[in-house]
């Protein structure tokens, strides 16, 4: 910890921060309960450490107001500094909370052995039971969508996983194995669904599948010649949901935080970043990354696949889903002109498509909407932390960082200095793209980050 002040003004060690490394490329990400659960774009936890640590004292408060999986959380808490993070996405906020709770290993060792052994023995020699549970378990729209997305012999092993976790009694170990389930479908190669790819924007169905040896019932392994039929777009391995669970378990139990010395209990709460439960001049630091915008990482489309088996019915989420900042549903209320540079940018993604500009327009006034909360609940003299991207709309760069800058200093901050952050394209979970020319300015620019630090004075 660097002694604010003592050598550099606040001011200073913000703008140093943002001129020195960025990518953490190489830096193991995983340690800790980061690697609980896949996350689009969630960012490093090396990116928040470095601005808790060096900005912040042992104590103090550290908001996320868009927190996705709780990096800034989780490493708030594993500092020492009390974390508070708001997301309005259901499996955020559970993904968020299980990261921050301490659990005993060894009760979540054997209850997870349990449970899996009874949801084994239910597959065997209960399978009329569950069959009847999936035939009278969601509404019709919600079934159609389970039966295009699962095949049938994972239904009955999900269904049986969702029957023995519901029977514990303890919320915590409940949360977490709920997770685990949830971390079994909800990945960037859809998991155990027919999902191929969970990242992009459009999930796609597999058309061929086979399924690999550990499953627990193999019969029915179809064989195909894959060269001459199919491209690789469209096979899936599908393993047992059964295993995938175990192995899961497994792995999330070795990665358990345990019990740190000095921790502070996470405020998690379901909020919306424009409009915060929190009083004003409250926080001693915000680090968060919205979403990108025109939608480029629809969340609640990956996310209904595991939320599903959660007990969420489709057409509810589909509701929720129009609230997410960047959502390209329409806002009748957002006829506000924006300021000049992100005005001179919607338009001219309008002239390319009406609804795409309109839906970037609603980007930019949300986003204008959330600074304006950050700054009300900072308190004066400390810095926001702001991580955003660009998306390419209809060929134009939404040039988010500049955008943000200008509508930042509208807002009030004064924002020093925009750091560049490459992003590690292997390891993130990012929109796939195919066929582009990744020598092309724009697309390069695709592979960048912006990391505003906004002060307020
Ligand atoms: C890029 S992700 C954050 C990732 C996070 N930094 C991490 O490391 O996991 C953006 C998040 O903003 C959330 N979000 C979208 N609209 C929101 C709103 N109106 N209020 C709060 N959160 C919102 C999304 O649900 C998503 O979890």
């Amino acid at each position: 910890m660097v002694t604010i002040g003592r050598n550099l003004s606040y001011y200073e060690t913000l703008k140093e921060l943002l001129s020195g490394d960025l990518d953490f490329h190489g830096k193991n990400t995983n340690h800790a309960s980061h690697n609980f659960h896949a996350f689009a774009a969630k960012f490093p936890p090396q990116l928040p450490a470095k601005f808790i640590r060096e900005l912040t004292n042992p104590g103090e408060k550290v908001l996320d107001p868009m927190m996705g999986s709780g990096t800034t959380i989780v490493e708030a808490y594993l500092s020492g500094r009390m974390g508070i993070g708001f997301d309005i996405d259901p499996l955020s906020l559970k993904i968020a909370k299980v990261k921050v709770t301490s659990i005993d290993t060894e009760e979540a060792a054997y209850t997870g052995q349990l449970l899996i052994q009874r949801a084994m023995a239910a597959v065997e020699n209960k399978r009329e039971e569950l069959d009847g549970e999936l035939r009278t378990r969601w509404d019709l729209k919600t079934k159609e969508f389970v039966d295009y997305w699962f095949e049938y012999e994972t239904q009955i092993e999900l269904i049986s996983l969702v029957n023995e976790i519901k029977t514990i009694e303890n919320h915590d170990l409940r949360n977490f194995f709920e997770i685990i389930l949830s971390g079994i479908v909800v990945t960037k190669s859809g998991g155990v669904s027919l999902a191929l790819d969970l990242a992009h924007t459009r999930p796609h169905r597999a058309k061929v599948v086979f399924h690999k040896v550990d499953r627990v019932r193999e019969e029915d392994s179809p064989v195909y010649d894959v060269s001459l039929q199919h491209s690789a777009h469209s096979i899936k391995y599908i393993r047992s949901a059964l295993w995938e669970f175990k192995k899961k378990l497994r792995q999330n139990l070795d990665s358990l935080p345990g019990r740190y010395f000095d921790t502070i209990p996470a405020r998690i709460d379901v909020g919306d970043a424009k409009k915060l439960p929190l009083n004003d001049s409250s926080v001693d630091l915000i680090v968060t990354s919205p979403p990108y915008p025109s939608n480029a990482i629809d969340y609640m489309r990956a996310h209904k696949f595991s939320l599903v088996w959660l007990g969420y019915a489709i057409d509810d989420l589909s509701q929720k889903r129009q609230r997410y900042i960047g959502s390209d549903a329409t806002r009748g209320d957002l006829l506000s002109l924006l300021p000049t540079h992100s005005e001179n940018v919607v338009r001219t993604v309008t002239k390319e498509d009406v609804a795409k500009g309109r839906s970037l327009r609603r980007y930019y006034t949300e986003m204008s909407e959330v600074l304006t909360e950050m700054y009300r609940v900072l308190k004066p003299g400390k810095a926001a932390i702001v991580v955003v991207g660009s998306s390419k709309i209809k060929g134009v760069d939404s040039d988010t960082g500049n955008c943000l800058k200008e509508i930042g200093e509208i807002v009030g901050f004064e924002i020093p200095k925009v750091g560049i952050r490459r992003l590690d394209r292997d390891r993130r979970m990012m929109p796939v793209q195919y066929n582009v020319d990744l020598t092309s300015q724009i697309q390069q620019r695709m592979h960048e980050e912006f990391v505003l630090g906004c002060y307020k004075s």
